[in-house]
C-alpha cells in the first residue's frame, strides 16, 4: 500500500470511528430545538458579516448511567471568554459553545466581589450576572459592552463530552450550509481524550467497598470529520496544548497533516497567557508573544485570525 492510501484507510477508519461515537452516545434534550434557535441566529449574519463558533472549556465524562461520578479535564474557559469579546469587537457573529461552569465572556471581568446571584437585589443583569446597586458604577463599562454586543452573542452551555460533540456536529452542519466560508470553528475546547462506552457503563453509582474497573475507550478525533465533512468550506482552526516545549510544534504541524485544516495555535500549559504560536496549514509559522499580561493575549491572536480569514474568504 501507499502512504496516500495507507492515508485514506486510516482515515476512513476514524471516519467510522466517529460515526460509532454518535450511535452510542444519545442527543442532548431539545437537541433539535436548539439547532432551530442557532440556524436562526445564523442566518441573521449580514452579508458583508462573519460568524465564529467557539468552543470553550473541558468537558465532563459520566462513569455511571446515573452519574454521581464522573473524570474531568483541565480547562478554566478563560481563552475562549477573551477571544469572544474580541471576535465581536472585530464585527464577528459569536456562538459560544462552552462548559456551563466554565468563564464566560464579560462577566469575567467583573470582580466576583461586585456580583450578587439574587434575583431582586440587583441595579443591572446581563447574561447570569447581576451587580450590586451601589457598585454598578464601577463596571459600567463592562456592562455596557455586553449590552451592546448581546445580540450578536449566543451563548450554548453543555456539561457532558456527549452534549458537546452533538452541538459541535450540529452546529458545523448549519455554518457550512448557510455561511461556508464566511464562518470559522475556533476550536479552543479542552476536550476529553477517553471516555466510557454506554455498554461499560454501570447504571447506578459506584460504591466504595469494591474497588471499581472503569474501561476507558479513546474518544474519536472530531477534527477530521469536521474539517472534511462537516464544515468543508469553513475557516478551522483548533489548538494544541503541551506540557514540552520540544516537542509542541511539530505535534501542531502533525495535526495539521492528519487533519487538513487551516490553522494550529499551539501554546504550553504554563505560558499560555503569555506567549502562543500560529502554524498555518501553509507551513508559516507565527510567534505571538504578549510580555504584559495586564492585556489579554487573546486580542493579538484574534487579529490574525481575522486577517487570515479575511485572505481566505476572498481565496474562496
Ligand atoms: O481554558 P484556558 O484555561 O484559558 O486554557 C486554554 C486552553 C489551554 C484549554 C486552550 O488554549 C487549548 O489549548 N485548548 C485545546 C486543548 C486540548 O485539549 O487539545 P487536544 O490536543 O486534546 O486537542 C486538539 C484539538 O482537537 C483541540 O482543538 C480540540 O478541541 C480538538 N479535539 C480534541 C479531541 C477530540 N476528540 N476532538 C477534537 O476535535
Amino acid at each position: 500500500m501507499t502512504d496516500t492510501q495507507n492515508a485514506n484507510a486510516s482515515d476512513q477508519e476514524d471516519y467510522r470511528h466517529c460515526e460509532e461515537y454518535f450511535n452510542d452516545v444519545s442527543a442532548p434534550l431539545a437537541f433539535d430545538e436548539t439547532i432551530s434557535n442557532v440556524q436562526l441566529f445564523i442566518g441573521k449574519c449580514a452579508p458583508n458579516q462573519r460568524t465564529v463558533l467557539i468552543t470553550s472549556g473541558a468537558t465532563m465524562v459520566p462513569i455511571e448511567q446515573n452519574t454521581v461520578n464522573y473524570i474531568d479535564n483541565f480547562s478554566t474557559g478563560a481563552r475562549g471568554a477573551a477571544s469572544a469579546e474580541y471576535f465581536l469587537e472585530n464585527g464577528y457573529q459569536v456562538i459560544f459553545l462552552h462548559r456551563n461552569t466554565s468563564i464566560k465572556p464579560y462577566e469575567r471581568l467583573i470582580p466576583s466581589a461586585l456580583k450578587v446571584l439574587e434575583v431582586g437585589s440587583a441595579a443591572c443583569c446581563f447574561s447570569t450576572v447581576k451587580v450590586k446597586a451601589d457598585q454598578f458604577v464601577k463596571v459600567r463599562g463592562v456592562l455596557e459592552q455586553a449590552a451592546k454586543y448581546t445580540p450578536s452573542l449566543f451563548l450554548l452551555p453543555y456539561e457532558s463530552l456527549g452534549e458537546y460533540m452533538w452541538f459541535l456536529r450540529g452546529i458545523s452542519i448549519e455554518l457550512q450550509q448557510i455561511l461556508g466560508s464566511r464562518a470559522m470553528i475556533y476550536s479552543a475546547g479542552a476536550v476529553a481524550d477517553f471516555y466510557v462506552l454506554q455498554r461499560d457503563m454501570p447504571e447506578h453509582k459506584l460504591h466504595s467497598d469494591v474497588e471499581p474497573t472503569i474501561k476507558l475507550s479513546l474518544t474519536p478525533k472530531m477534527l477530521l470529520p469536521l474539517s472534511n465533512k462537516w464544515a468543508p468550506d469553513c475557516y478551522v482552526v483548533s489548538f494544541k496544548l503541551e506540557t514540552d516545549p520540544s516537542i509542541l510544534i511539530d505535534r501542531a504541524k502533525k495535526a495539521l497533516m492528519t487533519y487538513h485544516h487551516n490553522m494550529v495555535v499551539a501554546n504550553i500549559l504554563a505560558t499560555r497567557r503569555k506567549t502562543v504560536t500560529l502554524v498555518e496549514s501553509t507551513g508559516k509559522v507565527i510567534q505571538i508573544d504578549n510580555p504584559n499580561q495586564a492585556n489579554d493575549i487573546e486580542l493579538l491572536i484574534v487579529k490574525v485570525l481575522e486577517e487570515r480569514h479575511g485572505e481566505y474568504i476572498k481565496r474562496s
